[in-house]
C-alpha cells in the first residue's frame, strides 16, 4: 500500500468511527456505498471527456447540455488533451446489474465506469447532483469520493393523469428531467378517461379531435390531445433518459370521452357516470379497441400496455338492462357484471399478447386469471392489503403504489385544503420516504415479485400548473429515495438537509414547489371540485 493510500484508509476507518459513514452525500437517492476521502476536486470551467462507445451519445450529450446549461462549463471530447472526466468499462467477475455503476471523483479526475449503458447515465446523474450539492458562489468544490450504487427495485415509476387536465409537451419534458436526475425510469401516462381523450389514433380520428375536448373542470374547453408526431418526440426524450414509457388506455370503464367520440361501442353508465363503460357484448368492440391498441403500441419502445381494468362497477350497472349483455351472459353462464367484465379483460390481454406487448392492470384484476408471466399488477388500494396479497399468490410482478400514501393528489400539509385527504389522512413527504415498499413482509415468499413503487398524479383537483408543481415537488425526492435506497441506508433527518439544497434548484427551474421547511410559498388557489373522486369512502 503506497503511503497515500494508508492515508486514506486510515482517514475512512476515522470517519467510519464518528458514525459519518452513513451521512447523506448529497446525493438524492442515495447511493448503497460511499466512501469519503481527505481531498476535494476543484471543477474547472472546462473539462475535456473521454468515453468509450459504449457509453452512447446521447449520455454524452446530455452531460455536456447540463455542464453548460446549469454551470456554464463547456465540454470537449479531445484524445489529445489531458481528460477530467472519464468513462470506462466496468470489470467485476460477477455480472453487472444494469444500472450499476461506480463514480470515483479524485484531486484532478472524475470517473464513471458502469457495465452497460444504463449504469452510465445513472452515474452521470450522481455527478450532476455532486455539482449542484457542492456549488457554492466561488465554484464547485466536491470531495474525493468513491460511490459504488445500483438501485434497490428495478420499477421506480410516476403517473401522470392528463385526461383530467392537459398539462402539455413543455411540462412533461421538465417532468421528465426531474425524473431522470433523480433516477425514476418509468412514465406511466394516464391518457384517457371521463373527461377527455389525449392521442391522436389515426384510424379514429374523432377520439381525439371529439374525445379531446374538454377537461374536468371545463367540459367544453377547446380540444388537447398528444399528436403522434408529439407523442413521438416526448417519448424519444424519455428514452434519451433511460425511463420507459408506459401509455395507460383505460377499460372497460373510464370510457367516457371515447364513447363520446364513437357511440356505437359506448355500453352504458350511471346517472352520475353516464356512458362511463365500453360494450362488452359488441364483437365491434373487440376489434376496435385492438386497432387502438395496436396503433399506440407501435408508438412507446417500452412495450408495455396499461389497460387499466378499475372501477368498472361505477358504470357497469347499465349492463344489466342490456339485451345482448343479458344473451352473453346466459350463453357464458355468467351470474354477475364482474364476470363479464373479466371475459372483457381476457379478451383485450389476448389482444395485448399478440401484439407482442406486456400487460399492466390495475389490482382489481388480481383474479382475473391473466396469464401470470405477461401482466403486470398495480396494487393501488391500500385499504384493501388482501389485493395485494391475492396479486403476488396468484404470481404476479406487482408495483407498490398504495393511495396511502403514493397518491399526489392527497395533499401534503394538514394545513393545505386544496387537494384530498381520507378523513384526516393525507400524504406528507416523511410518510413518502418511511414507507416499506414490502408491507406484507413476503419478500422472501416471493421472491423478485415486488418490482417496485410508483407514485400518481390524478388531476381532478389540478388544474393549473403551479397546482400540479405543488403536489409533485419535493415529494418525487421522497419516492425517488424510497424506491431506489436501501432501508438501512435511508435517514429522513439527512434526506431533509440535501432537500433544503433542492429545493433552489426547484426555483431556479421555476417551480412552484410545496417548501416543508418555510411555507415560504403558499397552496395555490386552484377551482372548487364540485364533483368528488370516484373512490371516495364516504
Ligand atoms: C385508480 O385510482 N382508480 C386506479
Amino acid at each position: 500500500m503506497k503511503l497515500r493510500s494508508i492515508f486514506n484508509f486510515v482517514l475512512i476507518l476515522f470517519i467510519a468511527g464518528q458514525s459519518l459513514f452513513a451521512q447523506h452525500i448529497g446525493i438524492i437517492p442515495q447511493p448503497q456505498e460511499v466512501t469519503v476521502f481527505k481531498d476535494s476536486l476543484v471543477v474547472g470551467k472546462v473539462l475535456n471527456l473521454s468515453a468509450n462507445e459504449e457509453v452512447g451519445i446521447a449520455t454524452i450529450q446530455y452531460l455536456r447540455h447540463a455542464l453548460a446549461d446549469k454551470y456554464q462549463i463547456y465540454s470537449t471530447i479531445n484524445k489529445d488533451k489531458e481528460v477530467q472526466i472519464s468513462f470506462g468499462q466496468l470489470k467485476l467477475t460477477k455480472e453487472v446489474h444494469e444500472e450499476e455503476y461506480e463514480l470515483t471523483i479524485s484531486n484532478n479526475r472524475i470517473t464513471i465506469v458502469a457495465g452497460h449503458p444504463h449504469g452510465y447515465f445513472n452515474g452521470v446523474n450522481s455527478l450532476l447532483q455532486l455539482m449542484a450539492f457542492y456549488e457554492t458562489p466561488t465554484g464547485i468544490k466536491i470531495p474525493n469520493l468513491k460511490i459504488v450504487d445500483s438501485p434497490a427495485y428495478g420499477w421506480r415509476g410516476f403517473m401522470l393523469d392528463e385526461s383530467r387536465h392537459f398539462f402539455g409537451k413543455k411540462k412533461v419534458k421538465q417532468l421528465l428531467d426531474w425524473m431522470a436526475f433523480y433516477k425514476l425510469n418509468k412514465f406511466h401516462w394516464h391518457l384517457t378517461d371521463e373527461p377527455a381523450w389525449r392521442i391522436e389514433i389515426k384510424q379514429y380520428p374523432f377520439l381525439a379531435l371529439v374525445g379531446g375536448i374538454g377537461s374536468y373542470t371545463n367540459p367544453l374547453s377547446p380540444t388537447q390531445y398528444y399528436t403522434q408526431e408529439e407523442i413521438r418526440e416526448i417519448v424519444a426524450y424519455a428514452t434519451e433518459r433511460f425511463i420507459d414509457v408506459i401509455p395507460e388506455i383505460d377499460m372497460p370503464g373510464h370510457a367516457t370521452a371515447a364513447n363520446r367520440a364513437y357511440p356505437q361501442f359506448s355500453g352504458g353508465g350511471t346517472k352520475d357516470h353516464p356512458d362511463f363503460t365500453f360494450h362488452p357484448a359488441k364483437e365491434g368492440t373487440y376489434q376496435y379497441l385492438t386497432n387502438i391498441l395496436k396503433e399506440t403500441n407501435v408508438l412507446f419502445p417500452s412495450n408495455m400496455l396499461h389497460l387499466g381494468g378499475d372501477e368498472v362497477s361505477f358504470g357497469s350497472e347499465a349492463w344489466n338492462a342490456d339485451a345482448s349483455i343479458q344473451k352473453m351472459k346466459l350463453r357464458y353462464n355468467y351470474r354477475t357484471n364482474k364476470e363479464v367484465e373479466t371475459h372483457f379483460m381476457r379478451r383485450m390481454a389476448d389482444s395485448v399478447y399478440h401484439i407482442g406487448a406486456k400487460l399492466v392492470v390495475w389490482d382489481e384484476m388480481a383474479d382475473a386469471g391473466l396469464p401470470k408471466d405477461k401482466t403486470i399488477q398495480y396494487w393501488w388500494r391500500h385499504d384493501k392489503i388482501a389485493q395485494l396479497e391475492l396479486a403476488l399468490e396468484n404470481g404476479y410482478a406487482t408495483v407498490v403504489c398504495p393511495r396511502i400514501p403514493f397518491y399526489f393528489d392527497f395533499v401534503q400539509d394538514e394545513k393545505d385544503r386544496h387537494g384530498r385527504k381520507w378523513g384526516r389522512v393525507f400524504n406528507p413527504l416523511e410518510s413518502v420516504y418511511n414507507y416499506d415498499l414490502d408491507p406484507l413482509k413476503a419478500k422472501e415468499q416471493y421472491p423478485n415479485q415486488i418490482l417496485g413503487v410508483q407514485a400518481n398524479l390524478w388531476t381532478e383537483g389540478i388544474s393549473t400548473i403551479d397546482k400540479l408543481d405543488y403536489m409533485i415537488f419535493p415529494r418525487i425526492a421522497a419516492l425517488a429515495e424510497t424506491a431506489w435506497t436501501k432501508n438501512d441506508r435511508k435517514n429522513f433527518t439527512e434526506f431533509q438537509q440535501v432537500l433544503k439544497k433542492h429545493l433552489q434548484l426547484y426555483k431556479t427551474d421555476r417551480i412552484y414547489y410545496y417548501d416543508p421547511f418555510n411555507k415560504t410559498l403558499s397552496e395555490p388557489q386552484v377551482e372548487i371540485l364540485t364533483k368528488k373522486y370516484l373512490d371516495n369512502p364516504e
